[in-house]
Formats: C-alpha cells, sequence, structure tokens
C-alpha cells in the first residue's frame, strides 16, 4: 500500500458516540435472582455489573450512540451513504433496525441494513465500510453496534445471563486519500459449532409456538467452556492475521481493543501476543458483553481515556456465535481532542433531528392521504371503464 497512489482511497474513523442505558445491575443484584455470588462471576469473567435497558431499545440507543459520531464528525446527515447496525437482538426481523435509525437520523440519501454475525457483528461492518469506502463506492458510512441482549436472556440460567450488558457504539468512517484508518479486515466463519452459543427458536427453523417459548428456546443458550476454548485461539490468530494483512510488525501495535466478553479470554490473549496491559484495552467490568457494541463502546472510552492517539497502531477482534470472528488493523488519523460544542451547534442539532422527525411524521401521513387517493381514483376509473372491479 503506498501513499504515492493517487487513486487509493482510505476509510478514516472520523466520528465515535456510545450510549449506555444509566439502569446499572450489580452482581449482587444478581446473585438475588440465580444461584451466584459477585465473587465467583469477577473471579470467573472479570465483570462486576452491566447496564440494563429500560425505556430503552436496540434503535434508541443507536440513534443516541450515531448523533454522537455525526457529531464529533461535524457531517451533514444527508452527506451519509450507508446506515450499517450491528445487531443479534434488533428492533424487528424486520423492518431492519438500521432503516429506522435512517429515518430518525434524517439520513434521507443513505441505504441501511442489518449485519447479524453477533459478538463479531461490529468488525464485520468495519470490513465491510472500508471495502465500500476504498472501492470509490460509497464516502460515509456509518456502522453501529447496538444490542439489548437482557430480553433474550433467561433470567434463570445463571451460566449466560450474567454474562451479557445492554448498550451501544458507533463510529463513522469517511473517504479520504490520505494514508491510513482501516488497513485490514480478516473475516472467518466455522458453522460447525454453531450450536455451541445459539438461539433455537424465534426463526425460520423453529417459528414461534406455545412448545417453543415452554421450552426457553427464545432465549441464549452456550456451551460455556467449548466457546471459551474457541475464543482464546481466534483472538490471537485474527490479530496477528490482521497485523500481517496490514503491514503492521507485531510490536508496533499501541493499543488492541478486544471484544469484551471476559478478562481470562483478553488476559489470554495479550499473554500470547505479548502485549503489556497497557497496550489491550478492557472495560467489561462495567458493561459484561455487550455483544455487536462493545468493541465501538471500548473505542470510545480508549479515547475518552487518551490512549488513542494520531499515529497509533490499532487492532479490533471479535469473536462470538457462528461461530464467527473478525479482526481489522487501523491507524488512527483523527485528533481526538473533542471541538467544544457550542450551544448554537448543540440547537442546531436537536433542531435538525426535530424536523427529521416532523418529517418522517409527514411522509407516514402522505403515504396514507396517497393511498387513500389512488384508491379512490382506481373506483373512479374502474366505474368509468364500466369494469366495476372494486378493490
Ligand atoms: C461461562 C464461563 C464464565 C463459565 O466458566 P467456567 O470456568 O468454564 O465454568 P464451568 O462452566 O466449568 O462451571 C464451573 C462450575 O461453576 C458453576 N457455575 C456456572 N455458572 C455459575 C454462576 N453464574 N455462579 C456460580 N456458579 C456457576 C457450574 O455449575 C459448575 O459447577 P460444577 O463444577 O459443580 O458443575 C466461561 O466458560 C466463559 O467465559 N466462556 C466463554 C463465554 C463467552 O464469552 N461467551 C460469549 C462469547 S461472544
Amino acid at each position: 500500500m503506498s501513499a504515492n497512489n493517487h487513486h487509493a482511497r482510505y476509510a478514516h474513523i472520523v466520528g465515535w458516540g456510545k450510549y449506555v442505558p444509566p439502569n446499572v445491575m450489580t452482581n449482587e443484584e444478581l446473585a438475588k435472582k440465580v444461584d451466584t455470588s459477585d465473587a465467583w462471576i469477577r473471579e470467573r469473567t472479570g465483570i462486576r455489573e452491566r447496564r440494563i435497558a429500560t425505556k430503552e431499545t436496540t434503535a434508541s440507543m443507536a440513534l443516541y450512540a450515531a448523533q454522537e459520531a455525526i457529531e464529533v464528525a461535524d457531517v451533514d446527515p444527508n452527506d451519509i451513504d450507508l446506515v450499517i447496525v450491528a445487531t443479534s437482538s434488533p428492533e424487528f426481523i424486520f423492518p431492519a433496525t438500521a432503516s429506522i435509525v435512517q429515518d430518525q437520523l434524517g439520513a434521507c440519501n443513505a441505504g441501511a441494513f442489518d449485519l447479524s454475525a453477533a459478538c463479531s457483528g461490529f468488525v464485520y461492518g468495519i470490513g465491510l465500510a472500508a471495502g465500500m469506502i476504498r472501492s470509490g463506492i460509497h464516502n460515509n458510512v456509518l456502522v453501529i453496534g447496538s444490542e439489548t441482549f437482557s430480553k433474550l436472556l433467561n433470567w434463570k440460567d445463571r451460566a449466560t445471563c450474567i454474562l451479557f450488558g445492554d448498550g451501544a457504539g458507533a463510529v463513522l468512517l469517511q473517504g479520504s486519500d490520505e494514508y491510513g484508518g482501516i488497513l485490514s479486515s480478516v473475516l472467518g466463519s466455522d458453522g460447525s459449532g454453531g450450536e455451541l452459543l445459539e438461539i433455537p427458536a424465534g426463526g425460520s427453523k423453529n417459528p414461534t409456538s406455545i412448545e417453543t417459548v415452554m421450552a426457553n428456546m427464545h432465549f441464549v443458550k452456550m456451551n460455556g467452556r467449548e466457546v471459551y476454548r474457541f475464543a482464546t485461539r481466534i483472538m490471537v490468530d485474527a490479530t496477528k492475521e490482521a497485523l500481517e494483512k496490514a503491514n503492521i510488525p507485531a510490536e508496533e501495535l499501541d493499543l488492541l481493543i478486544p471484544h469484551q466478553a471476559n478478562t481470562r479470554i483478553i488476559d489470554y490473549a495479550a499473554k500470547a501476543l505479548n502485549l503489556p496491559p497497557s497496550k489491550v484495552f478492557v472495560n467489561l467490568e462495567k458493561y459484561g458483553n455487550t455483544s455487536a457494541a462493545s468493541i465501538p463502546i471500548a473505542l470510545v472510552e480508549a479515547i475518552e481515556d487518551k490512549r488513542v492517539n494520531p499515529g497509533d497502531h490499532l487492532v479490533f477482534v471479535g469473536f462470538g456465535a457462528g461461530l464467527s470472528w473478525g479482526a481489522c488493523a487501523l491507524e488512527w488519523t483523527e485528533p481526538t481532542i473533542r471541538r467544544a460544542t457550542t450551544p448554537q451547534r448543540a440547537a442546531q442539532s436537536k433542531l435538525r433531528y426535530q424536523w427529521s422527525h416532523v418529517k418522517s411524521l409527514g411522509h407516514r401521513v402522505l403515504r396514507r392521504v396517497d393511498a387513500g387517493v389512488s384508491r379512490t381514483l382506481d373506483r373512479i376509473e374502474g366505474k368509468k371503464n364500466g369494469n366495476g372491479h372494486e378493490e
């Protein structure tokens, strides 16, 4: 990859944002629901507490995180080409959560779709967005990870309900001729391990029925030990591969931002990769595993902690159900000192989103009026043609 190549486009992260519900559930509180203890959870996972959505949904959290990312990037929502929401807890089977977010952002010129790759989803989204930007197809792509796993957990199953939490994170990727940004993408899947981590019902194979509900088949099911074994191996391999593909020597990695599932998995990988704690970002003690949202939330917090600086080499690495995994290496280019938001700019943004909301409502009303008028016209036409055809 050469900076002399005039046609080369690079995909830089120019905006970032996160949202976590204010409602905290500590291990002690969990221990009142299931047979577990704060000591067990902390020792086996590193988790102390997690956030649980109350009024929030996957779409509303995605929207908050995206709005923050757009503010940081200072980009007009009309200039966004694509909205990707990586999620395994979408608002609905369809429409896509991404379409809801696109509408509420007023991103009128954007395509939108959900990406289903479980906890690897955000890294998959980054790989996809970077590919589109680097090929010149799109210029501004919003990649969001948003999850409300609390709705998919069996709160009586201590093996799974202790692990997950809710939240959202977002980045805006933008094209530039300047070298840097996302430099490699590694995506992988081993579907033979599908049943190790799954939600067996609610899809087309086992549609919702009284039987599936009675059998708790709409909840997360996991073989923790096998997933653990897979995670430790894949985090190391995928990180090495992402660095190699980006031509970044291992010793030049400044910060690894791994999927936040379990400190033991992260510690194992850090040791195998010869990385001191200062080069690995961990915040899962506060949030648990937020699936596709964990890496973007961690990125935002790493930036807030001043652990990301222009020129730094970063790797994002994720793994999860599928089985799936993904990693990407990047050279960070954007100044991380946030411009202070002036009251005028804040008011402008608020007005812009309120206006998008009104426009969206207007579109819905117009669609109904249009349907009603078309029906009436069809009826009149039908009578005129004498076919008396009624709908
Ligand atoms: C889930 C996980 C923490 C369990 O840890 P572990 O050390 O493998 O524990 P085990 O499943 O072997 O269980 C050990 C014992 O603790 C018990 N136990 C399980 N969950 C418990 C809990 N929440 N509280 C107390 N005890 C628990 C088990 O019943 C078992 O008891 P037993 O020895 O009497 O049978 C671990 O397997 C893990 O982190 N796996 C990866 C999961 C993951 O990250 N998934 C998401 C990927 S995106």
